[in-house]
């Protein structure tokens, strides 16, 4: 095979054969096919796109570029959840407990954030302790004895969707549904999840704006999940503002704790139920979707859901007490209020911008060695829908330094107030399985 002819055959608008796509993934980890060869293949696929068979062939030819995490060991249905980025997306600290809570296994590898968006262990690693450093052992021990644990990746999992991934953002590629699809399904299936739910986001803040293209790339990673054996589902859910109140690490892990005690915000946990509900199904311990929700809402109420984030977090050698003390937490030196000084409806608020804004602060790394700094981050107040009087605070930031006139001059430009009434933005547009 060559792969120049394989760039003209995509070129040309025709299939892939598996072969041929093992090939073109193989070769390229290998460091045998150049990366201009790979760069004009992937303009070809962002042109040409791919059919059914052939996204499910690449997404396998990726998820065997590495290493796989077998967690067989792990009795019952391991379920996965994963979010297509977003700002303050607090779900997997809630979800992760809550579903566990009622008996499905949740095996989490994952990864520190870069950039404005925070990462599950560096939110977990604000308490007291906690660690993410076990052995895979230790790992699944820990998952059968209390069905959740955290581990951070170390293995060399998808070689090739790192080196492709890093080659399409910088040649216009990145934006192609089959590309994206299978860049995201490979992680997931290289990292053992036997079952996966997604929460692929919409809206300003979101990696899709548009709801087709939300559509588009969930049902294209539904697809490759079935066509290789692991049951999916998608959520496609709102992001054209940032979900709950809290952007920032110990921030967060004060919002999760009074979202599994039902005081949560009401979109965050809204979103938890729903996604929490798909993992519950998929992991075999409800037949029935409403069923599964009265399992999770019966949890939350009894206490047993906060029980279990103690339990995990003791564990892991983290500070149980910060869940009847959050006081003890990180916080801040300095709380200070961004108020508007104008009064009427909040028509937008742009979470990419509040989402910088956090790392402004020292919420988020903005390169990868970057120091973070657990206790800032930002309070939201009023959200989308909310009525406004000159005066009243927007945001509350949380900071340790003087640098706040930057921060608050971005929090200012994020929100937009008119004086017509404003509709709150639907939560969840549709659900694909
Ligand atoms: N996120 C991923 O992991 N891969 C993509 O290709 C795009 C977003
Ligand atoms: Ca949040």
């Amino acid at each position: 095979m060559r792969m120049v002819d394989l760039i003209e055959k995509k070129r040309n608008g025709k299939t892939h054969t598996k072969e041929e796509l093992d090939f073109i993934i193989q070769g390229y980890t290998n460091d045998e096919i150049p990366d201009y060869q790979l760069s004009a293949w992937a303009m070809a696929v962002f042109f040409q796109g791919m059919d059914e068979k052939e996204r499910a062939a690449l997404t396998d030819a990726m998820v065997h570029s590495g290493d796989t995490i077998d967690l067989s060991e792990i009795n019952g249905v391991k379920v996965d959840k994963h979010s297509t980025g977003g700002v303050g997306d607090t779900t997997t600290l809630v979800l992760a407990p809550l579903v566990a809570s009622v008996g499905v296994p949740v095996a989490k590898m994952s990864g520190r954030g870069l950039g404005h968006t925070g990462g599950t262990i560096d939110k977990l690693e604000s308490i007291q302790g906690f660690s993410v450093e076990i052995t895979n052992e230790k790992f699944i021990q820990l998952v059968n004895q209390n069905k959740v644990a955290v581990i951070g990746q170390t293995q060399n999992l998808t070689p090739a969707d790192k080196k492709l991934y890093g080659l399409r953002d910088v040649t216009a590629t990145v934006d192609s549904i089959p590309l994206i699809a299978s860049s995201i399904m490979s992680k997931k299936i290289a990292s053992g999840a036997d079952a996966i739910v997604l929460d692929v986001k919409t809206g300003a803040g979101a990696f899709m704006k548009e709801l087709s293209g939300a559509k588009e790339l969930a049902e294209a990673m539904v697809r490759i999940g079935r066509n290789l054996g692991r049951n999916t589902s998608a959520i496609i859910s709102d992001m054209s503002q940032p979900l709950g109140f809290a952007i920032g690490n110990a921030l967060e892990v004060k919002e999760a704790i009074m979202t599994l005690k039902g005081q949560g915000p009401k979109d965050l946990q809204e979103l938890c139920i729903e996604l929490g509900s798909h993992m519950v199904v998929l992991g075999r311990q409800a037949n029935t979707l409403e069923e599964a929700r009265e399992l999770l809402m019966e949890s939350i109420h009894s206490g047993k859901a906060l029980e279990h984030f103690k339990t995990f977090i003791k564990a892991q050698n983290g500070d149980p007490s910060i869940i009847d003390n959050p006081e003890k937490l990180p916080e801040s030196k300095y709380k200070l209020d961004v108020k508007t000084d104008k009064e009427g409806y909040i028509a937008d608020i742009v979470a990419d911008q509040l989402g910088i804004a956090a790392m402004m602060l020292g919420a988020g790394r903005a390169t990868k060695t970057s120091e973070i700094d657990m206790a800032v981050g930002l309070e939201l107040r009023k959200k989308i829908g909310d009525f406004v009087k000159k005066g009243d605070s927007l945001v509350t930031v949380h900071s340790n330094n003087n640098l706040v006139d930057e921060v608050t001059e971005k929090i200012k430009s994020a929100y937009t107030i008119t004086e017509e009434k404003v509709t709150p933005p639907t939560l969840i547009y549709e659900i694909i399985n």
